[in-house]
C-alpha cells in the first residue's frame, strides 16, 4: 500500500493551482440524474471519490464520459436500475446524494445506509425525513433505504440540524417536485451554491441559496447544461496552513478567496501576510506562528474540514490554542498520530488544547482520515527528519496532486511503497 514519505524543514515557495472542489463535484454529477440531455462539467478534480462517484452513476445506466483536462460528461437518457450498492457506498457517503435525485426522476430508489465512519456517526435522517416530508414512503429493509413516491410534492422543510450533503439532496429532489418547497434551517456552504448555479442553468427555480432559506419551484423537466465546478476551498486552506507552518512565500491560483474567510483570519492572527486577489491569494510566513484557538461551526464560521491542519499549526506555534470541535464528535483523531510526532496536545471533552512545542520530530504516522491525512503532511513538513504517513488512500479520496503540488512548491515529499 502507498505511504507518503517527507522530510520536513524546508519553507514552501512558488505558485500551486488549486483544484475544482470535491464537494461541489460530488453533488452536481448527481445533478445529471435529472434530467436525459447531457450535463458537460469542467474543473472536475481527479480524485478517488469522484471515480467512486462516477462508478455508481455508471451502474444505473448513466452515460459516463472519459475523464480529460477537468471534464467530465454525463448523460442519464435512461436509469435503468436506480440503486446505490452497499460496497460502494460504505467507502464514500456523499454517495446518499443520488437518492432525492433518483426519486424525483424515477419515483423509486434503494441507496445503501451508509453506516458510520471514522469521523462520527452521521445519520441520514434528515435526508429521510425531508424526502418524507414531500410524500415519500421510505422503508429500511437489510441496510437499504427503499423509497418510493409519484411526484414529490413541495413543502415547508425545517431542519433540525443543519446538514450539507442533507440541504442538497433536498434542493435536488425539489425541483422537479409539483409545487414550491421551502428549506429552512440550510446549510449556506458555497458548494450548496455552486450547485444551485448548476441546477438554475438546467432550468431548475431556485431562490436563497447561500441563506438558510431556499426557496425552490418545481419545474416539470430539466435540461442539460454546461458548468465550471468551483473551487476547491479546503484544498485552498490546506496549502495556506501549510505554507503558516512551513514559512514560505506562495501564489495560490485558479482559488475561491471569498470562500475562505475563516481560515484566512485565523492564519493572519498566527502572523501569515495574505493578499487576497480575484482569483488567486498570496501567503508569506516568516516567523514562527503564534498559537490560534477556534471552534469549528457551519459556513460562514471556521470549518470542521480545516481543524486539523490548523492543529497541525498550533503543534508547532508559539503558546497555547484551543481547538473546539462542534460539528462531528470524534473528529481528533489527527491529534494522537500528531502526538507521536511529539505534538503537545491534551483532549477535554470536544476541546483540544494544543501546547505550542519548538519542533516536532519525524516519526511513522497513520492517516485515520482524509483531513487528518492532510494535518499530518502539514506537520511532517515541518517535522525534524522524515514522516512515513501510512494510509494515504484517505488523501486520494480529497487532494488532486498534493505531493505534485508541494514538491513544486519545494517540499521533499514522495510516495513510497
Ligand atoms: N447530521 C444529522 N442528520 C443528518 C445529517 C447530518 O444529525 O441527516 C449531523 C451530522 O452527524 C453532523 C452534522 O449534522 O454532526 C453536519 O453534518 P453534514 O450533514 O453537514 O455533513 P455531510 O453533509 O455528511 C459535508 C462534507 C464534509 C464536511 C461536512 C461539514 C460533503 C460531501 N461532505 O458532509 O466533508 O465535513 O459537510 O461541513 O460535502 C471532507 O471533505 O473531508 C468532509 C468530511
Amino acid at each position: 500500500m502507498d505511504k507518503l514519505l517527507v522530510s520536513g524543514g524546508r519553507p514552501l515557495v512558488g505558485e500551486a493551482r488549486i483544484s475544482g472542489a470535491k464537494n461541489a463535484a460530488l453533488p452536481i454529477m448527481c445533478a445529471a440524474l435529472l434530467t436525459e440531455q447531457a450535463l458537460k462539467l469542467d474543473n472536475v478534480p481527479r480524485l478517488m471519490d469522484v471515480r467512486t462517484m462516477a462508478k455508481i452513476l455508471a451502474l444505473m445506466g448513466v452515460e459516463v464520459g472519459s475523464q480529460d483536462d477537468g471534464r467530465l460528461e454525463l448523460r442519464a437518457r435512461e436509469i435503468k436500475d436506480p440503486t446505490a450498492g452497499y460496497e460502494l457506498v460504505k467507502t464514500m457517503r456523499a454517495a446518499v446524494l443520488v437518492l432525492g435525485p433518483l426519486l424525483a426522476r424515477c419515483g423509486r430508489a434503494k441507496v445503501s445506509l451508509p453506516g458510520g465512519c471514522g469521523i462520527g456517526a452521521r445519520p441520514v435522517d434528515q435526508h429521510i425525513k425531508g424526502l418524507q416530508a414531500m410524500g415519500a414512503k421510505i422503508d429500511i429493509e437489510h441496510g437499504y433505504m427503499n423509497a418510493i413516491a409519484k411526484r414529490l410534492k413541495g413543502t415547508r422543510i425545517v431542519m433540525d440540524v443543519v446538514t450539507v450533503t442533507g440541504t442538497e439532496n433536498l434542493m435536488l429532489a425539489a425541483t422537479l417536485a409539483e409545487g414550491a418547497t421551502l428549506l429552512e434551517n440550510a446549510a449556506r456552504e458555497p458548494e450548496v451554491v455552486d450547485l444551485a448555479h448548476c441546477l438554475t442553468a438546467m432550468g431548475a427555480r431556485i431562490q436563497g441559496a447561500g441563506t438558510d432559506t431556499i426557496r425552490v419551484e418545481g419545474v416539470r423537466s430539466l435540461s442539460g447544461a454546461q458548468h465550471r465546478v468551483m473551487p476547491d476551498r479546503i484544498e485552498t486552506g490546506t496549502y495556506l496552513a501549510a505554507v503558516a507552518a512551513a514559512g514560505g512565500k506562495v501564489r495560490l491560483s485558479g482559488a475561491a478567496p471569498d470562500t475562505v474567510g475563516a481560515t484566512v483570519e485565523k492564519l493572519v492572527e498566527a502572523g501569515a501576510r495574505v493578499a487576497l486577489g480575484a482569483d488567486s491569494i498570496e501567503i508569506e510566513m516568516e516567523a514562527r506562528p503564534r498559537a490560534v484557538s477556534l471552534t469549528t461551526a457551519p459556513y460562514p464560521g471556521f470549518a470542521t474540514d480545516m481543524q486539523a491542519q490548523c492543529m497541525a499549526l498550533d503543534s508547532i506555534a508559539a503558546g497555547t490554542g484551543t481547538i473546539t470541535e462542534t460539528i462531528f464528535e470524534n473528529r481528533f483523531m489527527h491529534a494522537l498520530e500528531l502526538q507521536r510526532l511529539g505534538a503537545d496536545i491534551s483532549i477535554q471533552g470536544n476541546t483540544a488544547v494544543v501546547k505550542g512545542v519548538e519542533r516536532l520530530q519525524g516519526a511513522k504516522v497513520m492517516a485515520t482520515d482524509l483531513r487528518a491525512s492532510a494535518s499530518l503532511v502539514v506537520a511532517g513538513l515541518v517535522a525534524q527528519g522524515e514522516t512515513l504517513i501510512d494510509r494515504i488512500y484517505h488523501l486520494d479520496r480529497g487532494y488532486e496532486g498534493l505531493e505534485k503540488k508541494l514538491s513544486a512548491l519545494g517540499a521533499r515529499i514522495a510516495r513510497v511503497r
